[in-house]
């Protein structure tokens, strides 16, 4: 069946199908010349994207900047709601409906979880959530995916703890169902406070018969998995510094938990970390996280192109 991203939204990972997702993968494999800046592109010549950013972010923005901009088309934005007419009390839907007006795409990530669909049912272009609160973070999925691909071959049967705020990390709550579609095997490890919410899990316990395994400590799975993917406690989520002090510090990957991986597993983490991944660990092969977040470049321009109907 063909199908076509062409002026579609990405707000949750669900909007997309598992055909539409390979072909994003493989779009993104083709872009890597252009990402690296080893090959010109004209491919968006004269779109407008824009990077609405009520939240503060490096990497998301940044890639979907180099994105656009390596496709030849250019960006419009600002990252701190003080340089614009919000801070003089205009409201979040008058904002969108103008913005959209002049531009082509727009990137958004909002404290709020829902303002992304919000801002999809707002305007008329393609709407891509950066991340909305706690809720979802799909393109950082996205690219999380196409990392593993890359760096092991395939995603089916790769062994994959995800480790730390499964509860607040909204990138997980977006790559949790797409790991569970591509057939990966999912161990979860976490402080009892940050388990994933079981809602998520029951849906896809039912559609994609996921078996759930739940750990504490990362020592029980460590000598097993192919990968381990972290973040760091999100510390925003919380209702308190209290209640975030009482459970920053609860896991770290540090040389001495390397000691008992399998040579070949690989760590990712979306970045930023605080304490949770010692530096030192920068300079084993384990370390993939400076590839995966430079791999947020190609991915973004697939996403791009093929929503904007160049691809
Ligand atoms: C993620 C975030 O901020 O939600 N990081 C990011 O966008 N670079 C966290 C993560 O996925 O580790």
């Amino acid at each position: 069946m063909a199908t076509t991203l062409r002026n579609r939204d990405l707000v949750s990972m669900k909007d997309f199908t598992r055909e539409e997702i390979e072909r994003l993968l493989s779009v993104a494999g083709e872009m890597e010349p252009i990402a690296r800046g080893e090959k010109l592109s004209r491919l968006l010549e004269g779109k407008i994207l824009a990077t609405l950013f009520f939240e503060p972010s490096t990497r998301t923005q940044f890639s979907f900047q180099a994105a656009m901009q390596r496709l030849g088309g250019s960006v419009i934005g600002f990252s701190d709601i003080k340089g614009s007419s919000m801070s003089k009390g205009e409201d979040f839907h008058d904002t969108i409906k103008v913005i959209d007006g002049y531009v082509d795409a727009i990137v958004i990530r909002h404290p709020r979880a829902g303002s992304a669909r919000e801002a999809a049912d707002i305007a008329g272009h393609p709407v891509i959530n950066a991340g909305d609160g706690a809720n979802e973070h799909p393109t950082q999925a996205l690219l999380d995916l196409y990392t593993i691909r890359k760096e092991k071959g395939r995603i089916a049967g790769v062994k994959i703890a995800l480790l730390g705020d499964i509860r607040h990390a909204r990138s997980y709550h977006s790559f949790i169902p797409m790991l569970a579609m591509f057939g990966a095997e999912l161990y979860f490890v976490s402080p009892k406070e940050l388990e994933p919410p079981e809602s998520l899990l029951a849906d896809l316990m039912k559609e994609f018969n996921l078996k759930v395994k739940q750990y504490r400590d990362i020592m029980d799975v460590i000598g097993e998995v192919d990968v381990v993917r972290l973040i760091r406690v999100q510390k925003e989520r919380f209702a308190s510094e209290a209640e975030y002090n009482k459970i920053r510090g609860s896991y770290v990957i540090n040389l001495d938990v390397l000691k008992h991986a399998r040579r070949d597993m690989i760590i990712l983490h979306g970045l930023p970390r605080i304490d949770e991944l010692d530096r030192a660990v920068d300079d084993t092969p384990h370390a993939a996280y400076f590839r995966q977040a430079y791999n947020g470049v190609p991915v973004r321009m697939a996403l791009l192109a093929l929503l904007l109907g160049a691809r």
